[in-house]
């Protein structure tokens, strides 16, 4: 039972282990129609937005082997509740790494150089001419940009800020550009965030870690909305506190903080991290063929253990 359209490509490989049933809705089911719709499922091929926890396993009944997540980020999975059933989980890391890594930085770059403003200001018609001082933003190079989370994906954002001239210093592990938390805040004229949602990362960015960023640092988010505090986000930008943010995630997705639409330093996209054909095919096609081999009685390629 696959939640929502996936490419062909991915149904073709599900197809070889057994019968295919893709969600005919062109929206993320709601609970009830969720556990309906997965009834009798050995296998479940869930998106980001899906709820895949206990109560689905039970609706779904004892055939299910098999949960596998269309997104690297597992924060919807409740993985201990399905591996206490004897389910295997799965994610979808490495195939998205390049692009996610791409979209940040596309996001770092429209809004140090205004972009969307100035995006905006050409379709509002609004007359301009070049001058010195016109839309002016701010240069990277020379400049640190701080990374929060430096697992594949932070570490592919700063292969790219180095071919950009970019200092970079990161909170992951120990090694070299290591620092803490707070002194990343604090040198960092960007902050990307790379970290997963998790119990620790939710709202990691409040109005405390927003107040010891420098005045003129943007913040970038692509992993999950709730790991900023959208509503002390806002409060923020309106008190210069920070000098803007691009954010393709959204703390209440697919709502976006009401206060942050109206704001010309804050650039948005929606959750298009990985959305390139290349990438949703690979994801899509390596959730398939996790649960092939699962349902193959093999081992999972890219397993989320409890
Ligand atoms: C997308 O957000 C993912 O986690 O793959
Ligand atoms: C800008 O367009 C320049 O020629 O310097």
């Amino acid at each position: 039972m696959v939640t929502r359209w996936i490419p062909d490509d991915a149904v073709k490989l599900l197809a070889e282990a057994g019968d295919v049933v893709v969600s005919p809705a062109d929206r993320p089911l709601a609970p009830d129609e969720l556990h309906e719709f997965v009834s009798g499922a050995s296998a479940v091929v869930g998106m980001l937005h899906d709820r895949l926890d206990g109560a689905l396993a039970d609706a779904a009944g004892p055939g299910l082997k098999v949960v596998a997540n269309v997104a690297v980020g597992y924060d919807n999975v409740d993985v201990p509740a399905l591996a206490a059933r004897g389910i295997v989980v799965t994610n979808t890391p490495g195939v998205l790494t390049d692009a996610t890594a791409d979209l940040a930085f596309g996001l770092l770059l429209a809004v140090t150089r205004r972009l969307g403003e100035g995006e905006r200001l050409l379709r509002s018609r609004t007359p301009w001419s070049f001058h010195l001082g016109f839309l002016l933003g701010s240069g990277l190079q020379g400049k640190t940009l701080g990374i929060v989370g430096y697992g594949q994906i932070g570490r592919a954002v700063a292969k790219r800020a180095e071919a950009f001239g970019m200092e970079i210093v990161h909170s992951g592990r120990s090694g070299r550009g290591s620092v803490s938390f707070e002194e990343l805040l604090a040198r960092s004229d960007v902050v990307s965030l790379h970290c997963p949602l998790t119990p620790e990362t939710r709202h990691l960015i409040d109005a405390a870690a927003l107040r010891a960023m420098k005045p003129s640092a943007y913040l970038v988010n692509t992993t999950r909305g709730p790991v900023v505090d959208e509503a002390a986000l806002a409060d923020a930008l309106e008190a210069g506190e920070i000098a803007g943010a691009a954010l393709d995630v959204f703390e209440k997705e697919p709502e976006v903080e009401p206060r942050l639409l109206g704001r010309d330093d804050v650039v948005l996209s929606p959750h298009l991290g990985s959305a390139t054909i290349e990438t949703r095919t690979g994801m899509a096609v390596l959730a398939a063929r996790n649960v092939v081999e699962v349902l193959g009685g093999r081992a999972p390629l890219t397993e989320v253990k409890p």
